[in-house]
């Protein structure tokens, strides 16, 4: 291993500049080369390359988004456009590779080891969507950034003694929602893991306000369907004023809080120790304290599912 290269790729999560940064360093300490690849697999299937030094990768740490920038291509799902890429990184010398993003930019990954190019991941995402880690970069941030909105709706929600529906990230898991729901003291979250009935989340509002209540809090994961219907749904049912908010992107976004900047640059340093010690395939996955390597195609082909005693807990902590 002589010379690593470097990409982020899918949806941006707070802490992939520190992991940049921690794979650049690590890198560079061991003597290797290091390239920063633009956009993703889009950049790399352009060549679209630059090289990475230790400064280049100085006041980034604490910066949220990635200086990589990323995208979502299409291109890398044909084989033509793979060809291109493995071509382009042959072109530059680069010998092994550390992908930093979610379950797509993984299926990109295993398509690299298939094709030979040696390939490192780290799972960074704020939907800790993926299995064989505990957790993944970028998750506390969007926990937080999404526990300090219910803080502040609280407080109008209280003043007008209203209902509020709070959406939060996460198209397929109910990760953000159950953490920050329990974090923010919701009344109800709503996942996509769990059924749920429109109707008792009705009757604990209703219940809560006769017995002096004066706010409800329901958190709702993205994948769990139209928060503005089901704003609309408990209009209908409830007796107190109902108000929906869409937290989106502004979860994505944000300076990275210690814990995922810690995350980022263990993983960091572990993706660049795995390709220097020849494995592939791999990704760096958090176990309780300890950083481990979990094939790829097993992370793939896997589901990460929802704590369900957290969920018990949850609604027990509700009443
Ligand atoms: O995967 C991260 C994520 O933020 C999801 O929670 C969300 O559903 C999706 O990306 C949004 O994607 P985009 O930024 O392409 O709209």
């Amino acid at each position: 291993m002589k010379h690593i290269g470097v990409l982020t790729s899918g949806g941006d999560a707070p802490g992939m500049n520190a992991a940049i940064r921690a794979v650049t360093r690590k890198a560079l300490y061991h003597g290797f080369k290091v390239t920063g690849i633009s956009r993703g697999y889009a950049g790399l299937i352009e060549g679209d390359f630059r090289d990475l030094t230790t400064s280049s990768v100085s006041e980034i740490i604490q910066r949220g988004g990635t200086m990589l920038r990323t995208a979502r291509s299409q291109d890398f799902f044909y084989e033509e456009g793979r060809a291109k890429a493995v071509l382009e990184m042959k072109r530059a010398g680069i010998d092994g590779l550390v992908v930093i993003g979610g379950d797509g930019t993984f299926r990109g990954a295993a398509y690299l080891n298939a094709l030979g190019v040696q390939t490192v991941a780290i799972p960074a995402t704020i939907d800790n969507d993926i299995p064989c880690t505990d957790v993944t970069v970028g998750f506390d941030t969007a926990v937080n950034t999404a526990v300090e909105a219910i803080n502040k709706i609280r407080d109008t929600a209280t003043s007008h003694e209203r209902a509020f529906i709070i959406e939060v990230m996460g198209k397929h898991n109910g990760q953000i929602a159950l953490m920050a729901g329990i974090a923010g003291g919701a009344e109800s979250i709503l996942i996509p893991e769990v059924k749920f009935n429109l109707d008792t989340v009705a009757e604990k509002i209703n219940l809560g306000h006769l017995r002096g209540k004066i706010h409800s809090v329901i958190v709702v994961a993205e994948g769990v369907g139209s928060a503005l219907e089901i704003g609309n749904e408990l209009k209908r049912r409830t007796e107190q004023e109902v108000r929906v908010i869409i937290l989106g992107h502004l979860q994505r976004g944000g300076s990275p809080t210690a814990y995922d900047r810690l995350l980022a640059s263990r993983m960091g340093a572990k993706a660049v120790e795995f390709l220097s010690e020849g494995t592939k395939g791999q990704m760096v996955g958090l176990q309780g304290q300890s950083l481990v390597a979990c094939d790829l195609n097993l992370v793939l082909s896997q589901k990460k599912n929802i704590d369900l005693d957290e969920y018990a807990l949850a609604e027990v902590l509700a009443i």
